[in-house]
């Protein structure tokens, strides 16, 4: 495993499910993350909302694209919604649900995620892996 000691408790991280420091994040930013490798590794963001820090899969519910066409582009510009550059469809950052767009009722795909010692992790159970880019 490609682990790190966690000071003081001599448990070990593995560093292969680790999204990005909570320091990388403003309190509103978002960005994007790839974890595992092959043909389909685990292309998702992850978004803060205050205190909270959710992900998602990069792939807009409407037509399967990913949602920042706009390299690194996840939010609109009070951001305050999340915002999907191909048809312009609004995602509530807590939920993932869309409230504006193309596709209003669905959702983007959670990711579960886990804070730990200042790190962003994907949540246990989580294959760090993607599935092919197929529409929704
Ligand atoms: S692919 Fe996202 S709004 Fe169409």
């Amino acid at each position: 495993m490609n682990g790190a000691p966690v000071p003081g408790t001599g448990e070990l991280i593995d560093l292969r499910r680790v999204v990005c420091q909570l320091t990388d994040l403003g309190h509103q930013a978002a960005r994007a993350f790839t974890i595992g490798s092959g043909d389909w590794p685990l292309r998702g963001f992850v978004v803060r909302c205050g205190h909270e820090v959710h992900g998602y899969l990069n792939r807009c519910p409407h037509a399967g694209h990913p949602l920042d066409l706009i390299p690194g582009r996840f939010l609109t510009h009070d951001q305050h919604l999340i915002l999907c550059s191909s048809h312009g469809a609004l995602f509530e950052k807590s939920t993932g649900l869309c409230v504006a767009g193309p596709c209003p009722g669905r959702a983007l795909t959670r990711v579960p995620l886990a804070v730990r010692d200042g790190l962003v992790m994907l949540g246990a159970g989580v294959a760090p892996r993607g599935a092919p880019d197929v529409p929704p």
